[in-house]
């Protein structure tokens, strides 16, 4: 299926993505300073581009950057993804601190599925009330590599991080959902996590299926009582977990498994 090449498109120029190149004096280099997304590309069109580029801008916004024309990177991005046929793809979007804007297109990541996540702890995550730019994506993602490092030195697949009140928060790359009381349960955002773009569609997806959503704060041990449990993000489908640090969960996951063909049809619509 994927006859792609891969491109990126470097302050306005085009190139393969393997001639693309930062110079070592960026900011994004020097200081990972600057704001990123990742957006999924499905069958050839990037789902819910115009949420990334909304949320890229309120990430420069957060970390005192100035803001970007995100008319310009929508340009570029539906200009990597014209003629690309139905693949499947990631689009990524970077602005650097010294104002590099960057737009590349290639395969979405092969990994295999995480199903087993070790909590780590997380205190650079703090709830947005204490620090307003929790959960900006900024370009300094080594606490969260950190972290799914640890848990696979654990013998995980994945992190769980867990605020320092030990509350439940996300991946380090991924939102993360449950099923208690056949109630989907998602950490909320003024927790200092991402907002995630995944998780919203999810919420919508579930609600519309039927079954009832709650958004809150949660200590690790709420898990012990879930049915399911379930990861996802732009570049992922719904993953169902098998464990969570001890707690483990069925390989029957119907919830999980409903929400996963209900998210892959709505990003191929
Ligand atoms: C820390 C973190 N949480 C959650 C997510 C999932 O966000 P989205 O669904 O918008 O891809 C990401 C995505 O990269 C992330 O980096």
């Amino acid at each position: 299926m994927n006859a792609l090449q891969p491109v990126a498109i470097v302050d306005g120029e085009r190139m393969p993505l393997t001639d693309a190149r930062l110079a070592l004096t960026d900011e994004g280099v020097t200081r990972g300073d600057g704001a990123f997304e990742t957006v999924g590309v499905w069958d050839g069109r990037p789902f819910r581009l115009a949420d990334h580029l909304d949320r890229l801008q309120a990430s420069l916004r957060a970390i005192n950057l100035p803001a970007v024309d995100t008319d310009v990177i929508a340009k570029e991005a539906a200009d990597v993804v014209e003629g690309v046929g139905a693949v499947d793809a990631a689009l990524r979007m970077y602005v650097t601190a010294s104002g590099t804007r960057i737009v590349t297109l290639a395969p979405q990541p092969a990994r295999s599925p995480a199903r087993r996540l070790v909590p780590q702890p997380a205190p650079w995550v703090r709830p947005r009330t204490e620090y307003p730019p929790a959960g900006a994506k900024t370009m300094s993602y080594g606490p969260n590599m950190t972290a799914t490092r640890a848990a696979e030195r654990a013998g995980g697949d994945e992190a769980l991080l867990i605020s320092t009140e030990g509350l439940i928060l996300e991946g380090p790359t991924f939102c993360v959902m449950w099923v208690r009381d056949g109630r989907v349960h998602t950490p909320e955002p003024a927790l200092g996590i991402v907002d995630s773009i995944s998780r919203r569609t999810l919420l919508t997806l579930a609600a519309e299926a039927g079954y009832q959503t709650v958004e809150g704060a949660w200590p690790l041990a709420a898990l012990a009582a879930a049915t399911e449990a379930m990861i996802c993000s732009s570049v992922r489908p719904v993953i169902a977990l098998t464990a969570v640090g001890d707690v483990t969960f069925p390989t029957e996951a119907p919830v999980a498994t409903d929400l996963a063909a209900r998210l892959d049809r709505r990003r191929r619509a």
